[in-house]
């Protein structure tokens, strides 16, 4: 079959490469894609605003598979779009995207459905929301309803702080997204995420992973997209898996049918471990990224077949197989990032993908026949390894083989296993 995929990060071309190896693959096509994916598809320029265009394209190269990797055009409704044209597609309807789309729908959603997660109030102006403010405690956790890249929570230590960043939501600082607010009950716990593929109504276990938000080592500093990722997440034991899937994907998925409104794609729940048992923080849409990168690189068996009998509601007949083994990954960003990123520095892969490495491309282009940076994360730098420590070092060593002056990276992606596996050696 042809295959297009639509994205231009890593978690793309994570997902270009596997795809490229999926034996029912005849053609694949990207857009935009970048210069890694462009190893494994032919990139072509399509907006993906433009679902009519998307369309016509799918129509002249029998295109029988849509494969969607960020959220926006998901919540924008192109899936939508090529089911209306019988085009099958790899992610959820506008109606059900709306699980990452919008976090008072959710929220809402977790309360019918009896699903564990934070106490929450939804405030649609400011005084509302101030008033709100006083049935919680502090740290306050105050959320931008909409889409905004990542950036819409803030957890604030003190009233004060809470009503600055309330004032500033409202006052437009997520645009649209920030024009209603869910007010959070704060838990503590660590954070894991764990993914489904649905298809309307079954659902099929996809891997676990935990990832590093902050930029600085030891899980310091400013929040970012995420600095590195590891797959499996040792800290969701089978048992806790099983309890995700009963308390809190299942009650979803079927929920979402049961409204009209079934959930099609990859969801990707973020939880936090709590002493009173998992918790949803969020679903997302769409694969993690990072985390697609190291579910990809533990993923055996074909791709391409999976995403189709996702979309063909044929996912009762799916056994996915994935590698025991852990697969980690570092980001390597552009000096700057979160804030603004060095744009054009000259990069040097050499031999990086020795010793079974794999560099994925998240924000890069070729200038002058040259490769540069081209974003904020710019490399996926990946390894597996039996061990977490030991896919840890194979990652930092293919870091070490790259040169990228203007790049950096953290050093410590994974230090919680590390830690686990070194004292359960002692
Ligand atoms: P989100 O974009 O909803 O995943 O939130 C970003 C980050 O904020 C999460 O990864 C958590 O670290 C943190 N967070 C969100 N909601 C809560 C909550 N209710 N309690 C504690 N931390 C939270
Ligand atoms: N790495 C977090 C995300 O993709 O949302």
């Amino acid at each position: 079959m042809n295959v297009l995929l639509l994205g231009s990060g890593g978690r793309e071309h994570a997902l270009a490469w596997k795809l490229a190896q999926s034996p029912s693959l005849s053609s694949l096509y990207a857009a935009p894609g970048n210069p890694g994916i462009a190893e494994h598809a032919e990139c072509v320029a399509l907006e993906v605003e433009d679902h009519a265009a998307i369309v016509r394209f799918c129509r002249e190269r029998d295109i029988a598979l849509v494969v969607v990797g960020p959220e926006a055009p998901l919540v924008a409704g192109l899936a939508d779009a090529l089911r209306q044209e019988a085009i099958a597609v790899f992610g959820p309807s506008a109606a059900a995207a709306r699980l990452e789309g919008s976090k008072g729908f959710t929220k809402d959603l977790c309360a019918r459905a009896g699903i564990p997660t934070a106490g929450y109030v939804r405030a649609a102006s400011l005084d509302e929301a101030r008033a709100a403010l006083a049935r919680f405690e502090p740290p306050y956790v105050l959320k931008a309803d909409g889409l905004a890249a990542g950036k819409g929570v803030v957890i604030a230590d003190d009233i004060e702080a809470a009503e600055i960043a309330l004032a500033d939501m409202f006052g437009g600082q997520f645009g649209e997204a920030g024009a209603e607010v869910v007010i959070e009950e704060y838990m503590a716990g660590e954070e894991a995420s764990f993914f489904a593929l649905a298809d309307g109504s079954f659902i099929l276990p996809f891997g676990s992973a935990q990832d590093h938000k902050r930029v600085g080592a030891g899980d310091t500093g400013p929040n970012t997209g995420g600095m590195g990722a590891y797959s499996p997440a040792p800290v969701l034991t089978p048992e806790l898996e099983e309890r995700v899937m009963e308390e809190i994907i299942r009650p979803t998925v079927e929920t979402m049918a049961a409204d009209g409104h079934p959930y099609t794609g990859v969801l990707y729940a973020g939880l936090m471990l709590t002493g009173a048992g998992p918790k949803l923080i969020e679903y997302n849409c769409r694969f993690g990224d990072p985390e697609c990168q190291v579910l990809m690189m533990r993923l055996r068996g074909d791709l391409a077949a999976i995403m189709l009998a996702c979309a063909r509601a044929e996912l009762a007949g799916v056994r996915p197989d994935f590698s025991p083994d852990t697969a980690l990954t570092v980001v390597m960003a552009a000096k700057g990032y979160p804030g603004t990123p060095e744009k054009g520095g000259a990069i040097d892969l050499g031999e990086s993908e020795a010793d079974g490495a794999k560099v994925f491309h998240a924000g890069t282009a070729v200038k002058d026949g040259a490769l540069v940076a081209n974003g904020g994360r710019v490399l996926n730098v990946t390894a597996t390894a039996p061990s977490v420590t030991e896919a840890q070092a194979r990652a930092y060593a293919a870091v070490d083989r790259i040169s990228f002056p203007t790049g950096f990276c953290r050093r410590d992606i994974g230090w919680r296993e590390v830690e686990r596996e070194r004292r359960a050696g002692e």
